[in-house]
């Protein structure tokens, strides 16, 4: 086994983000990928990450010394701000793109591309099917040492340990988007993850940068998603229910707790499709007359409008405006 080599099936959003961390830091990363096409789309995003990456590292430089600095570093490229030096810095900004370069390959081979792996962390759609399928296929290819974890976001690990071949090798390991810069890395086993498998996953989440949350046991939504969704739905439940506007909502949040955003600052970040959609999960969201239909049918005006969010220019908020 390569205690080097990492592997990452799944060149999406996040499988890039991850890739790309974890290369910074000096890991030979490998991403596995299906077929020539997702390499045709994931070659871009690695090319746009490691480009945003090197950018906010570039502009850490003039927050040395300042007061904001700290709040607003790329965490998971720094790992000791308060000895940051404008010529520590730029050696990081030095090491960093080399290692980006030179660390990153792509693979469609399944055997070649997790040979020797010390970790494969899987990182493909939220779509258990696809995601037993994969597990699969792959467990027959892994060295008996190499760990496994998922990056899923509402898939508990208990769904899918006996697929893997190597339960006791397998448990979450969730990051947030953006990981760069919202360095949390969610260490979650399942009933069968052996205490040797969490504690090195929690080791290797703190050497790619990450600050490593443990979780005892399983649980949906993990630390985060668990307090973040019920706080959001009653943000908009408010909203719903015409109680106040959304600016008044997001004030009261900011003044009465330091926050730096309100709730729908932060719905106008995760984007209102992905606030839609675990809207409807709820068998409320079905029902005319909830509070819950209500938010759906708000949001989906929204949504049909193009507003949905800060990537798309506007949400709750206009972000076009200077
Ligand atoms: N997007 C986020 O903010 C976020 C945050 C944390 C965790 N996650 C989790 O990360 C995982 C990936 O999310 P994403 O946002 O990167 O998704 P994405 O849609 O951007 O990427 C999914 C990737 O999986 C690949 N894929 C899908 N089915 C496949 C199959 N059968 N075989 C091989 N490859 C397949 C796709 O080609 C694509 O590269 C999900 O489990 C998600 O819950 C996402």
């Amino acid at each position: 086994m390569n205690k080097n080599k990492v592997v990452v099936l799944g060149g999406g959003v996040l499988g890039t983000q991850i890739g790309l961390a974890c290369a910074y830091q000096g890991y030979d990363v490998t991403f596995w990928l299906r077929s020539e096409s997702s390499v045709g789309r994931t070659t871009p995003k690695i090319e746009r990450y490691s480009a945003l990456m090197l950018e906010d590292l570039a502009k850490a430089k003039a927050l040395v010394g300042s007061p904001m600095g700290a709040f607003v570093y790329p965490r998971g490229l720094v790992r000791d701000w308060s000895s940051a030096t404008a010529e520590s810095l730029e050696a990081l900004y030095e090491t960093g793109k080399k290692n980006l370069q030179e660390n990153v390959h792509i693979e469609l081979d399944k055997a070649a591309a997790v040979k020797d792996a010390y970790i494969v962390i899987e990182s493909m759609s939220e779509d258990p099917k696809a995601k037993i399928e994969v597990y699969t296929q792959f467990k027959d290819l892994l060295d008996e040492d190499t760990i496994l974890v998922t990056n899923s976001s509402t898939l508990l690990p208990s769904m899918f340990a006996e697929y893997t071949g190597r339960p006791d090798k397998y448990c979450s390991l969730h990051f947030a988007n953006t990981i760069w810069k919202n360095n949390t890395a969610e260490v979650m086993g399942h009933p069968g993850t052996s205490k040797e498998t969490y504690d090195e996953v929690v080791k290797f989440a703190d050497s790619i940068g990450m600050v490593p949350l443990q979780l005892h046991k399983e649980q949906p939504g993990y630390i985060l998603n668990s307090m973040l969704v019920p706080f959001l739905s009653a943000a908009q439940g408010l909203w719903a229910n015409d109680v106040a506007d959304v600016e008044t909502i997001d004030k009261t949040w900011e003044l009465a707790t330091s926050a730096p955003a309100g709730p729908f600052k932060i719905l106008d970040i995760v984007g209102l499709e992905t606030a839609y959609n675990i809207n409807q999960m709820k068998p409320a969201a079905q029902q005319e007359g909830t509070i819950e239909n209500r938010i759906g049918k708000l949001l989906k005006e929204k949504i049909d409008k193009g507003e949905t969010g800060v990537n798309a220019g506007k949400g709750f908020y206009d972000y076009t405006k200077k």
